[in-house]
């Protein structure tokens, strides 16, 4: 059996058997049900927000959220992150404008999104990529400074926390993804965090194509409700996801232990004040002083069954769509590119056995 970088963290079956049995009883299994509104209660306490709007993925908020902003003309994102970010933008109908990374944080850089800002930017679209948070004070400085709004890509953070309070309240919006791959998983799922009773509305609205009654369309929706099944299997994860998140703790206290100081490997550390959520393991490798390239490494992991990822290679900014924007241009992009040529995710998940943990390890220290 491989070692595969992640596991989904699934619900008791038995457990998941009682709930669906209500559902199959009500006969109401979409269109805010009764999971569906428990789990959106249940989510705004254990992440400590005021508004959570589920989704049926983490793609579609970022879509629905650029609608209800309204967003139009040039968005300042990282090429750092998963391809749907940039997506979002673009389908839109927006100029994607890739700014640099901070490498101490793999996360935007402020100080070239000011440089990046045009007459025709509305928006800043960062990433907490890996689940590490964004700098957001000063990116909110910058937004007030210039009237931009700001979406976070959350899809990483979920239960990140700085001084008690969660990421998920910087910005104007916040989207998450709860696909089979994260720390909380709902197969495919996903949700929008916002401050305000009338925007909670708006996005009910939004993702339901827009009806804001039987009769009554306000705005050009979309579908991406969750259903009920889903809902269900969500409460039940939300029960065991804090020991998911210390069992992939423990993982990363000892790749830590075993990496530090080898030559060639580096790796973030956590950061002060940061409730981390080990959402990913990323280690970058220099090749001129490791004696092996990252895909040397990557491979070799690979032929003895343990399938890392190169999360986040290639940058977005490479991708067909994209790569003729000026903004793509790798002159603009040097640390995004040493970043994304010299990563491999290692495998991290909550039930990560022991032994799999030594093999990863064996085959980079050897
Ligand atoms: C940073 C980021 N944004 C957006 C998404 C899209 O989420 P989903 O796959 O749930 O649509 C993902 C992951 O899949 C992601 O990693």
């Amino acid at each position: 059996m491989p070692i595969t970088v992640t596991s989904p963290l699934l619900p008791d079956l038995k457990e998941f058997n009682e709930l669906l049995t209500q559902v199959w009883d009500s006969k109401w299994i979409t269109n805010n049900g009764s999971f569906h509104k428990q789990l959106e209660a249940a989510l705004c306490e254990y992440l400590k927000v005021p508004y959570v709007s589920l989704f049926t993925n983490g793609t579609l908020p970022l879509l629905t959220a650029l609608q209800a902003l309204r967003i139009t003309g040039e968005v300042i994102t990282t090429p750092y992150s998963f391809v749907a970010t940039t997506h979002s933008i673009w389908w839109n109908g927006c100029r994607p404008v890739f700014v640099d990374i901070d490498p101490a944080t793999g996360n935007i850089a402020p100080d070239c999104i000011e440089a990046a800002i045009t007459p025709k930017t509305t928006a800043i679209m960062p990433v907490h990529v890996y689940g590490k948070p964004c700098d957001t004070k000063r990116i909110q400085e910058i937004a007030d400074k210039y009237g931009l709004k700001v979406i976070y890509d959350a899809a990483h953070a979920f239960g990140v926390e700085v001084n008690g309070e969660s990421i998920l309240n910087a910005g104007d919006l916040s989207t998450l993804s709860f696909h089979a791959t994260k720390v909380y998983n709902t197969i495919e799922g996903g949700a929008m965090v916002m401050h305000d009773a009338e925007m909670k509305k708006r996005i009910d609205y939004l993702k339901n194509f827009g009806f804001a009654n039987e009769v009554e369309v306000v705005g050009p929706g979309i579908n991406s409700k969750m259903d009920e099944v889903r809902s269900a299997y969500g409460l039940l994860n939300l029960k065991q996801v804090d020991a998911a998140i210390e069992a992939r703790h423990q993982v990363a206290i000892r790749y830590r232990e075993a990496l530090r100081g080898v030559e060639g490997i580096t790796f973030f550390d956590d950061m002060p004040g940061v409730r981390h959520n080990y959402s990913y393991f990323p280690i970058f490798v220099d090749a001129e002083q490791f004696g092996r390239t990252r895909d040397e490494l990557y491979f070799k992991m690979k032929e003895n069954g343990v399938l890392g990822r190169r999360y986040f290679y290639p940058l977005i900014s490479e991708f067909s769509t994209y790569r003729g924007l000026p903004s793509a241009d790798p002159a603009n992009l040097p640390k995004a590119h040493r970043m994304a040529d010299s990563v491999i995710c290692l495998p991290m998940h909550h039930a990560l056995a022991p032994e799999d943990i030594e093999l990863t390890l064996s085959i980079i220290l050897h």
